[in-house]
């Protein structure tokens, strides 16, 4: 077993390093301020291959693996969470989904321009009365015979207004329960297609969260992904490698808080010598560094069964369960460690404390998460 990084990872992880300090940070304080979508910085990493990471070139794709997707999401969210929850998305979620299930004609329409960064993508599977329990779909796609007329309304939908390119989620045969569920491909602009007011956040402010309206939305039938009745199996399957991804945002909430925290202790005096010379703050710091470093091995370990081909249903929950929990517990505790500093913006800290949170919430609660390792463990 080999814990070092390749040539290639270490040179994937320092451009991504890069492009953080150099062209996320700038700005980051005023864009979590004013909720302004981080258009210019996402177009960016586009142009740098870092919205279609995973997905291979012929489909305009960078073709790397998922462990350099994790040291990216890892780097980018030491800074700003906001972009890289629009990194994830594109990524794990919908690239990720349409190279996957979605057929030749889907790939060259809709994955290209998203896997190049030409258009942005979203996934779209929650409800008003349909979070945890995804399976309780309201939203209907009505099979027409040649195309669905898809009615409903989805909830908390990253992405929301930016993206070109929606992956729906929506109920074809209520008798059927979720074995009735179709995964469609929605375009913005389509007829009956509305997008709500931008959500107004704790955290990830600059990220685009809306509620979307569909009514009597003629979807053609090419659109669905996979056979029918196969949308809910689609979600799950596609949800699995999100968690890495998510997991991964929360290791680098957590790190970014570190490094700054313990900066900081070096820096700042009482009682005569630097806060990091009390032990008590040295503690803190010991804690921080050994889960950072469980959660980022957590992280890896997932990428790497998922590189392999081997289940990855369990370590991207526990990945995603565990390090939600650091990135919580490290932001609260580098606020601590920077006292009445930490609490005002400049520092950065109170920032990440509260992008932390979403970390607990998105892509399946903490509890949601138990219940899948729950589940797996009995099997
Ligand atoms: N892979 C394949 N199939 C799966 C699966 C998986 N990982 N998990 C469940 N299924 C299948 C089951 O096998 C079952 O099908 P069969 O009847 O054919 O066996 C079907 O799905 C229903 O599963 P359950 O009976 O286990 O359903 P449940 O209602 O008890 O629990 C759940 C399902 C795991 C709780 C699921 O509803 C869930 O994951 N909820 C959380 C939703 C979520 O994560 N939302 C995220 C939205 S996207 C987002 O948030 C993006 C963002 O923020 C940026
Ligand atoms: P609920 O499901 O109502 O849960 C409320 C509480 O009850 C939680 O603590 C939950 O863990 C707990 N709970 C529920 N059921 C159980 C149970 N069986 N056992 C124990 N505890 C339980 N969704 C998308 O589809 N696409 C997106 O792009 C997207 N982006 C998001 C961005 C943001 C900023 C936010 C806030 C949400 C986003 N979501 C997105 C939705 C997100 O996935 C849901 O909020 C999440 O799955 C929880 O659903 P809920 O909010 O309805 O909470």
């Amino acid at each position: 077993m080999y814990f070092n990084l390749s040539e290639e990872h270490l040179m994937i992880r320092q451009a991504a390093r890069d492009f953080a300090v150099n062209e996320l940070k700038p700005g980051v304080i005023a864009r979590d301020e004013h909720q302004q979508f981080p258009a210019e910085q996402v177009k960016r990493l586009g142009e740098l291959g870092f919205l279609g990471m995973m997905v291979s070139p012929e489909y305009n794709g960078s073709g790397m693996d998922a462990i350099s997707y994790v040291l990216a999401m890892e780097e980018f969210s030491k800074i700003d969470a906001s972009v890289s929850v629009v990194v994830s998305v594109n990524n794990s979620l919908v690239c990720y989904g349409l190279e996957k299930w979605g057929t030749e004609a889907q790939k060259q329409k809709y994955l290209k321009p998203l896997a190049g960064g030409e258009k942005i993508g979203a996934f779209c599977l929650s409800e008003p009365e349909a979070g945890s329990d995804a399976t309780s779909q309201r939203t209907t796609a009505i099979d027409m015979g040649d195309h669905y007329l898809l009615n409903g309304t989805k909830n908390w939908i990253t992405n929301g207004s930016t993206a070109s390119t929606y992956l729906v989620i929506a109920q074809t045969s209520p008798e059927k329960k979720h074995h009735g569920i179709n995964a469609l491909i929605v375009e913005k602009g389509m007829e009956g297609f509305a997008v709500g007011p931008k959500e107004n956040k704790l955290g990830i402010r600059g990220s685009d969260t809306h509620s979307l309206m569909f009514t009597d939305v003629r979807v053609p039938k090419e659109n669905r992904i996979g056979q029918d009745g196969e949308g809910f199996k689609f979600a799950m399957k596609t949800l699995e490698g999100g968690r890495i991804g998510i997991a991964a945002q929360a290791l680098g909430i957590a790190s970014g808080a570190y490094e700054l925290a313990l900066n900081y202790a070096k820096e700042r005096k009482s009682f005569g010598k630097p806060i990091a010379a009390h032990q008590a703050i040295q503690f803190k710091l010991a804690d921080m560094a050994t889960e950072i470093e469980a959660a980022r091995l957590l992280c890896l370990k997932a990428a790497w069964l998922k590189d392999n081909g081997l289940p990855y249903t369990q370590a991207g929950s526990m990945a995603k369960l565990y390090a939600s929990q650091v990135a919580m517990k490290t932001t609260v505790e580098a606020v601590q460690i920077h006292g009445g500093y930490g609490f005002v913006k400049e520092y950065h800290v109170e920032r990440l404390m509260r992008d932390a949170k979403i970390t607990q919430i998105y892509e399946g609660t903490s509890e949601i998460q138990k219940m899948v390792i729950g589940r797996e463990i009995l099997r």
